[in-house]
């Protein structure tokens, strides 16, 4: 890695944070009195130890002031590239649009950023992912990608549970979702990699229930994965209400993970009391407790410093990004041909994504 002959932090042992983009991962939906967690990388750094936030860029003069004064920064700069060159970051949020961070990417380089914590979904085509993920690795840059749910520890154990067989056979997983395949799939097919590993083909067509984004339409989808798994993907239309959901359909009963993650439902096995000779599924309780410290931005930014001081490669990596990506990018391909098959990997792909 190249050494810029300083030392690591500003401050003894304070890593130096900065943001590009204030919008409302970057910092606005912690003005949202309902969100009862931190819920933007601005935020998240401020509470957590070991991390300063010294520095924020934005085209948007007037976001910038409020939430310099919000989050008690006072570097503010328009240009984020002189925010790079100046502020001798250690750690840098990308919190643009996806078209925007592969040149952000480029731009960190070689300005002493070790981390990059870079919103989804990565990028906005599989070269450019590609280009950041190989440029960071050159540089010895950890990329790690907000896929949210991979740091948050009820996830955690649903993956572990489902990895240790205690649904038994997984005979079929349903998921709902609005706003869009890339905006919010992004976040459901890493979570479905997450569970149940990686994607052999997939199936799309363009769904009826219209995404609110005409450039990221909602696909209605199959997703066939190497374990066997066979998940169908559902759009519903964001206009009604928001929804997102992992429906799992196990041999030994079946999890629902309702509410974006906040809540869940199990049902086990039991003998019917209606029809003689017939098992149902009945609600019991959940095995895994969706309640408590759910955290998901303090949880990574935390996860992100520690991979720092162990040097080692973040639970949601820039592979991870580009595999959210892909099935996305088959997913489009797919539908343009009208449900036509996609098998995965894919070697590439001129589908270019744009997720608001
Ligand atoms: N992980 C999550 O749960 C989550 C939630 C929301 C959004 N996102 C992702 O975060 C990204 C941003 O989404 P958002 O909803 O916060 O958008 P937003 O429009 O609210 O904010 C984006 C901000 O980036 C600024 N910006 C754009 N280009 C810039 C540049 N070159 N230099 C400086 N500033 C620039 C804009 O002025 C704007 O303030 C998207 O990729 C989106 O998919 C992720």
């Amino acid at each position: 890695m190249p050494t810029l002959g300083r030392s690591l932090s500003a401050k003894d042992g304070i890593y130096r944070a900065g943001i590009v983009g204030c919008g409302r991962i970057g910092c606005g939906f912690d003005d949202d009195p309902r969100r009862g967690y931190v819920s933007t990388h601005a935020g998240a750094y401020r509470r957590t130890p070991g991390v300063e936030l010294v520095a924020l860029a934005d085209l948007d003069q007037a976001g910038l002031e409020r939430y310099g004064g919000k989050f008690g920064v006072r570097s503010l700069y328009n240009d984020y590239r002189q925010m790079l060159t100046q502020e001798q970051l250690d750690v840098l949020s990308i919190c643009t649009w996806n078209g925007t961070h592969l040149e952000i990417v480029e731009n960190a380089l070689n300005t002493g950023v070790r981390a990059i914590f870079c919103e989804k979904p990565i990028a906005e085509s599989l070269s450019s992912a590609d280009v950041m993920i190989r440029r960071c690795d050159e540089d010895s840059v950890i990329l790690m990608v907000d896929h949210q749910r991979r740091f948050d520890r009820f996830h955690q154990h649903v993956a572990t549970y489902l990895r240790e067989g205690r649904l038994g056979k997984i005979q079929q997983v349903t998921c709902y979702y609005t706003a869009g395949v890339a905006n919010t799939g992004s976040h459901l097919f890493d979570l479905l990699r997450f569970f149940f590993g990686e994607v052999e083909w997939v199936q799309g067509i363009y769904s009826k229930n219209e995404s609110n984004n005409q450039n990221d339409p909602n696909v209605d989808a199959w997703l066939q994965f190497d374990n066997g798994v066979l998940a169908a993907v559902q759009a519903c239309d964001v206009r009604y209400y928001t929804i997102f959901e992992v429906n799992i359909v196990g041999a030994l009963g079946r999890l629902r993970i309702t509410s974006h993650g906040f809540d869940a439902q199990f049902e086990e096995i039991r003998e019917s009391t209606r029809f003689a000779g017939y098992r149902e599924l009945h609600v019991a309780e959940a095995p895994l407790d969706p309640s408590g410290h759910r955290e998901f931005m303090l949880q990574a930014v935390a996860h992100l410093l520690d991979c720092l001081e162990r040097d080692q490669k973040p639970l949601c990596s820039g592979e991870d990004g580009r595999r959210a990506l892909e099935i996305i990018c088959a997913l489009r391909e797919s539908a343009d041909a009208r449900g036509r098959r996609i098998q995965l990997p894919l070697a590439s792909s001129s589908i270019i994504i744009e997720s608001r």
